[in-house]
């Protein structure tokens, strides 16, 4: 990213793809289906394709829209609008700080399942305890979220990210083919249960698209809208900085509104997608309590319906595990980057020693999130109702409850501080007009506020 911040992207398409490479990651292929299962598929959908009109829209224009017109990384970029407002960058920085901590966890659990179709043993991971005793096994997690973490340090102590971003554009294109084609396959599935019950992909995929309102309450709305929530902000990667700084890197030609639209459709296709490959296939094999098994759902479901492919499937999971794997390491990129380019400003260390040391602290954290499955294990009931140890607990401070905070003040802050012109300024800078214009602004200073406060008092268990 120093490259770029010295020479900006070369146009919007190297803009889009670079923002999209960070933004699709597990966050779109296992965070998604897992979330929408549990939540009985039909409503979090409906309510996630909204958000991502409304508040995605807004969230994402104004991240992109704060970065290009102030030209700093969110740690900077707010109080050098107003001094007074300093400390929301620095709150900002929180979220990939948090978020490291856990990335390259899941990173290598992803690496684990490449091996695992490496060495031909498939049927052994289509075990239903096989995922939970591999990540509560002591020794085999922490080897390969180590190695994970060892190839994006890499990257990132090399500055190489310009080669690595090459290699995913290649890379993307394939994962989206595969996992098209990976979900038409999930819904010819059948299978008949030891009840003699048969169900059917077809009836998963309707599970997954329609609403069914039936028993909802208040709260349960609340909870679905929060949770839809925080995968927006997870999947978008925005209200964490990310944006704020490539958003400076883009010059003033570039038309945002158009490259906003591309970013959120790539980002919500790969989710949508990602979902009609998993949720179909839990249905069939395992009906609708197997859709509650929570962050295990993608590591129990997927090998289930490469065994079903028959020889073929060994071929197809690797290289599907190995795709994730590329669109897990692109993210994890941008966030160690975002983390090294910020404390090499605020230590005046150089590009390597800092890296190392990033290296080195966020690696230790991750042993301890792995810790976490067993020598840690707790089960800390979340105000959401679930219950957590020590990677989920990570997971809702950050998105469920930092990040409604932080949007909270950012929405405040442009909308009645700033106010929303100086970003619609901004997104017809390049000549273009903003035509959500209007959108934005009741977005920005009455929708975004109120609804915000209300989703970080529910995850504080407040409401
Ligand atoms: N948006 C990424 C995903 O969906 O997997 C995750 C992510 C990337 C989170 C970058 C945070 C970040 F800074």
């Amino acid at each position: 990213m120093k490259s770029k911040s010295k020479g900006g992207f070369s146009g919007s398409l190297g803009f889009i793809l670079v923002a999209a490479g960070s933004a699709v990651g597990v966050g779109n292929i296992w965070r998604f289906p897992y979330l929408a299962a549990q939540d009985g598929g039909g409503v979090f959908l409906m309510i996630y394709l909204l958000l991502v009109l409304t508040f995605g829209f807004t969230l994402l224009t104004t991240d992109i829209a704060i970065g290009r017109r102030t030209k700093q990384k969110a740690l900077t970029a707010f109080g050098s609008i107003n001094s007074k407002w300093d400390f929301l960058g620095k709150l900002t920085f929180l979220i990939p700080i948090i978020i490291m901590t856990y990335y390259g966890v899941i990173g290598g659990w992803v690496l684990k399942y490449v091996t695992v179709y490496l060495s031909g043993n498939k049927s052994q991971a289509t075990q239903s305890d096989y995922f939970t005793s591999f990540i509560s096994s002591k020794v085999s997690p922490i080897v390969f979220m180590l190695i994970f973490m060892a190839v994006t340090v890499f990257i990132v102590y090399f500055g190489v990210e310009k080669g690595i971003e090459r290699f995913s554009k290649m890379v993307m294109p394939g994962l989206i083919i595969m996992i098209a084609g990976i979900a038409i396959f999930s819904l010819t599935l059948r299978y008949t249960d030891t009840c003699g019950v048969e169900r059917t992909g077809m009836q998963g995929l309707m599970l997954y698209l329609k609403p069914d309102f039936t028993g909802m309450t208040f709260s349960k709305f609340l909870k679905i809208l929060l949770d839809a929530m925080s995968q927006l902000f997870f999947s978008l990667s925005v209200s964490m900085g990310i944006m704020i700084t490539y958003g400076s890197y883009v010059k003033k030609d570039v038309n945002l509104s158009r490259s906003i639209k591309y970013i959120e459709l790539f980002d919500t296709g790969v989710a949508l997608l990602a979902g009609i490959m998993v949720i179909p296939a839990v249905y069939v094999f395992y009906g609708t309590q197997g859709m509650t098994s929570g962050p295990g759902l993608m590591f129990i479901s997927l090998p289930r319906v490469f065994a079903a492919m028959g020889s073929i499937g060994t071929i197809i999971g690797l290289v599907f595990f190995l795709m994730v794997t590329f669109a897990t390491l692109t993210s994890s990129i941008s966030i160690m980057e975002t983390l090294v380019a910020n404390f090499m400003d605020l230590f005046h260390m150089s590009r390597k020693k800092t890296s190392l040391i990033m290296g080195i602290v966020f690696s230790a954290a991750s042993v301890v999130i792995c810790l976490g499955y067993n020598v840690f294990y707790f089960k800390l009931p979340l105000p959401n109702g679930q219950s957590a140890q020590l990677l989920d607990l990570m997971d809702y401070v950050s998105n469920s409850f930092l990040m409604p905070l932080i949007s909270f003040l950012t929405c405040v802050f442009i909308g009645w501080v700033v106010k929303p012109k100086w970003i619609v300024e901004e997104m017809e800078a390049s000549g273009d007009k903003f035509t959500r214009k209007k959108l934005y602004s009741v977005m920005v200073r009455y929708v975004a506020p109120i609804i915000m406060a209300a989703l970080f008092f529910q995850s504080t268990g407040i409401l």
